[in-house]
């Protein structure tokens, strides 16, 4: 880690080439972004062409609170009541878009809503502030591959190309869960880091789960996302010959090539946070990982929908 001068310094420089059109690698408390100025057009489009993301799959703009958000979007009574609650935290909400808003058309890939979130990593935070602008960032991985959790992952994926500062391993370690809110109720479009169960908790009443084909989708819902190298085995109890096994909870007595365990007290917070990671490991050993079963509660809906997109046929 860096002293807190350095630190500060190096949030002045990044903030620096934000504002001057770059791209740069940010912290946040989920997987890291891929940053850039959401108003300036020709640094979105840097976004776009470092990663290889298709250009109709639009990105999430980042705030430093709800009154940098109010910018942007239109909040009804549902929408301020959840950022009130969860922000600055995982949580995305997908709002109508505000006529004067001034972001680049390409952030929304010219739909007429925009997802916006607070990130609650305070070199985020603080990068956000120092650049004074709305900052768009997806994950910051080549499109389609696993996500990054550290700097060095970011770093490694786009062979050095892109400045990052290193704000530690990400606390979550999967991506915000992402909520469409029209006509007063709550639509999730993507498992993530803030748990359904509780977003329902706090807001009195059950949050419908956005079907594939549904009218109202996240565009970047890919089927075959987050894909390691090596071919992934779902729900196998125990690997077969040559597997490397991702484990949770107990771990298999045969030898293995490769044996991460995500979590030996099953506990699904630190499964969270070791599962891309962990994948990027197993996929530098091994052609092929056998992950075991995780239960499908509470955080475990996340995990389970990135290991089905990454065990997904490539198309
Ligand atoms: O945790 C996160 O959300 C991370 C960190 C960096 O903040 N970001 C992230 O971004 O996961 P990305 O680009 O990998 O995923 C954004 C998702 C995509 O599936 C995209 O289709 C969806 O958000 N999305 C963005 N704008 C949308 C909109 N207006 N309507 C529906 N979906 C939208
Ligand atoms: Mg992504």
């Amino acid at each position: 880690m860096q002293s807190q001068p350095d630190l500060i310094a190096s949030i002045g420089r990044f903030a620096a080439l934000l504002r001057s059109g770059e791209v740069v690698g940010m912290p946040t408390e989920t997987v890291y972004g891929l940053a850039a100025d959401a108003t300036n057009p020709d640094a979105v489009l840097k976004i776009y062409e470092t990663k290889g993301r298709p250009r109709f799959n639009p990105l999430i703009v980042h705030c430093a609170d709800l009154a940098m958000a109010e910018r942007f979007a239109l909040f009804d009574d549902l929408a301020r009541r959840l950022a009130e609650r969860f922000w600055p935290g995982p949580l995305t909400l997908v709002l109508p878009l505000k006529d004067d808003a001034g972001l680049s058309d390409l952030v929304t890939a010219g739909l007429d809503t925009v997802a916006l979130r607070v990130p609650a990593h305070p070199i985020a935070q603080a990068l956000i502030r120092a650049a004074d602008r709305p900052i768009a960032a997806p994950s910051a991985n080549p499109s389609g591959r696993l996500s990054p959790t550290t700097a060095q992952q970011v770093i490694d994926g786009f062979g050095g190309a892109v400045p990052v500062l290193d704000g530690g391993p990400c606390e979550a370690g999967v991506e915000s869960t992402i909520l469409a809110i029209a006509d007063g109720a709550a639509t999730q479009l993507r498992a993530g880091a803030l748990p359904r169960d509780v977003i329902e908790a706090a807001i009195g009443t059950p949050v419908a789960v956005a079907r594939a084909d549904a009218a109202i989708a996240a565009p970047g819902m890919l089927l075959s996302h987050y894909a390691p190298r090596a071919h992934l085995r779902l729900d196998a109890a125990v690997p077969e010959p040559g597997e490397a096994y991702l484990a949770f909870g107990n771990e298999p007595q045969s030898a293995t090539s490769g044996l991460r365990n995500l979590s030996a007290t099953r506990d699904l917070r630190e499964a969270a946070r070791n599962l891309f990671s962990m994948l990027h490991q197993l996929d530098a050993e091994a052609s092929g990982i056998a992950v075991a079963p995780i239960p499908e509660t509470g955080l475990g809906e996340a995990i389970n929908d990135r290991l089905r997109r990454a065990a997904a046929p490539r198309s």
